[in-house]
């Protein structure tokens, strides 16, 4: 007798999609079979039509994320919503050292503090240290202990506090080789950057459509040149987050033919939007780091799917709404940066991504859940559907259709980069270690939260 049966559904995996039913007990994932294998469970839900994908993992995201002294209106309960009704069961959000008088381990507690019985899907912590000396070294061993091995670093936002310098990027890189942990960078060249910034600002050019102009392609190409650079020097373990150029792909694949351990990731915004956004009166909602480019790097990124070079999608999260955009006035330089997107990556990837046959279903999958947990060292706990994995599944309504407006969203933004978009395949349902947090599109509170899950 199982505690759960979901059955005639499609289960699709990294590899293949093949008609079979679930049997699920406790949290886990108890067997799959042929349709009709188990006869009885105690409760038996009909995915038919429906196909059945390994709970989403987006390895990005920013919940709360403060923008002066105020966090982003999607909070730990409202972002984490959505992303089950986005079909994430698993997200990494950030311990960030804000308040440098703190140690990374006080960093990374307090936010396990902010998160723990808030977030309604399991998530993780990286490490994010902001002082440019030896201290940020020394903090990725002890903050080991505290089930982080995997840390992020700006190389851009100097003015913020939040950027460290390349000794420390490369002494980073030096500890992450020895300890098997896994920098995430944000790469973009500081100078250049804030050289722009103060000439269109002097000039009066603040609107958002400067944006992009002021970021222009190569600072993030100059800036991911430099970080594979350290990263060969050092044969470390680099991954490069929101790659958002055709110039940042090409260097990536490189690296990646030479045998340099990189992973890339791109964002969903990256791929389906471009710098036309700026010119909207909405423009300035749409700041973010890196900009949105034009359609050759859209299609360049696209290519980087393809052939693997890009092998993660995430969303990189952070909800601020329309009244914090607002906050700096038009003026690109003083409005928050970061887009809402945990809930629409499903629909928008399946379809601009599957539905537009640039991937399959197979790859969407990989993209947006496997390769994550492979990365993060999750799999096949998470990322798979296999006898002994969490019970972690979205089952995939295809068969739904929308033009996407803010009224379909779950978050606590009042708005979507999205928002107009013809979308098909939302998640019907999404259970997290065997319990359903979204059952027919309703959510399902049970007062369970997710757990923090410790990377090794
Ligand atoms: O623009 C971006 N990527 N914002 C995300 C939050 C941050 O500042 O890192
Ligand atoms: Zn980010």
């Amino acid at each position: 007798m199982y505690d759960l049966l979901i059955k005639n559904g499609v289960v699709v995996t990294h590899e293949s999609s093949f008609s079979a039913d679930i049997a699920i007990n406790g949290e886990k994932v108890a067997a799959i079979g042929f349709p009709g294998f188990v006869k009885s469970a105690e409760t038996v839900f009909d995915a038919h039509g429906k196909f059945i994908l390994p709970g989403l993992i987006d390895p990005h995201v920013h919940m709360a994320h403060p923008f002066q002294g105020e966090p982003s209106a999607d909070s730990v309960g409202a972002a984490s919503k959505a992303a089950a009704f986005g079909g994430v069961t698993y997200l990494i959000d950030f311990a960030i050292q804000w308040d440098k008088s703190l140690n990374l381990v006080e960093v990374v507690n307090n936010r396990l503090k902010e998160i723990s019985g808030q977030c309604y899907v399991d998530f993780s912590l990286h490490g994010v240290p902001t002082k440019s000396n030896e201290e940020s070294v020394q903090a990725v061993t002890l903050t080991k202990k505290e089930g982080i091995n995997s840390f992020k670093v700006y190389m851009v936002y100097r003015q913020q506090g939040r950027m460290v310098d390349d000794a420390i990027l490369f002494r980073l890189l030096e500890e992450m080789k020895k300890s098997g942990g896994t920098l995430l960078v944000h790469a973009e060249n500081v100078s250049i950057a804030e050289y722009n910034q103060e000439k269109f600002t002097s000039e009066g050019l603040t609107a958002a459509k400067y944006f992009p102009l002021a970021k222009p392609n190569s600072v993030e190409a100059e800036a991911i040149n430099r970080v594979l650079f350290l990263n060969r020097l050092t044969e470390s373990n680099l991954y490069v987050v929101h790659v958002s150029t055709k110039e940042g792909v090409d260097l990536i694949r490189l690296a990646q033919a030479n045998g340099e351990n990189v992973i890339a990731e791109t964002c969903t915004h990256y791929l389906t939007l471009t710098d036309e956004v700026y010119e909207r009166p909405d423009g300035s909602n749409f700041i973010c780091s890196p900009p949105i480019r034009k359609q050759a790097d859209v299609d360049a990124l696209w290519k980087g799917i393809r052939d693997g070079t890009l092998s993660i999608i995430s969303s990189d999260h952070c909800g601020f709404d329309t009244r914090q955009k607002q906050l700096g006035e038009g003026d690109f330089s003083k409005t928050p940066n970061g887009l809402p997107g945990i809930e629409a990556r499903l629909p928008v990837i399946y379809s601009e991504g599957v539905l537009k046959k640039r991937i399959s279903i197979n790859q969407m999958v990989a993209l947006t859940s496997t390769n994550p947990a492979k990365t993060f060292n999750m799999y096949p706990r998470k990322g798979a559907l296999l006898p002994g994995s969490d019970a972690d599944m979205v089952i995939l309504d295809t068969d739904k259709q929308l033009i996407l407006d803010q009224k379909h969203l779950h978050g606590n933004t009042d708005w979507s980069p999205y928002a107009g978009m013809k979308l098909t395949g939302f998640a019907n349902s999404t259970l997290l270690r065997g319990k359903f947090l979204v059952k027919n599109e309703v959510f399902v509170d049970n007062n369970n939260y997710g757990n923090f899950i410790r990377l090794s």
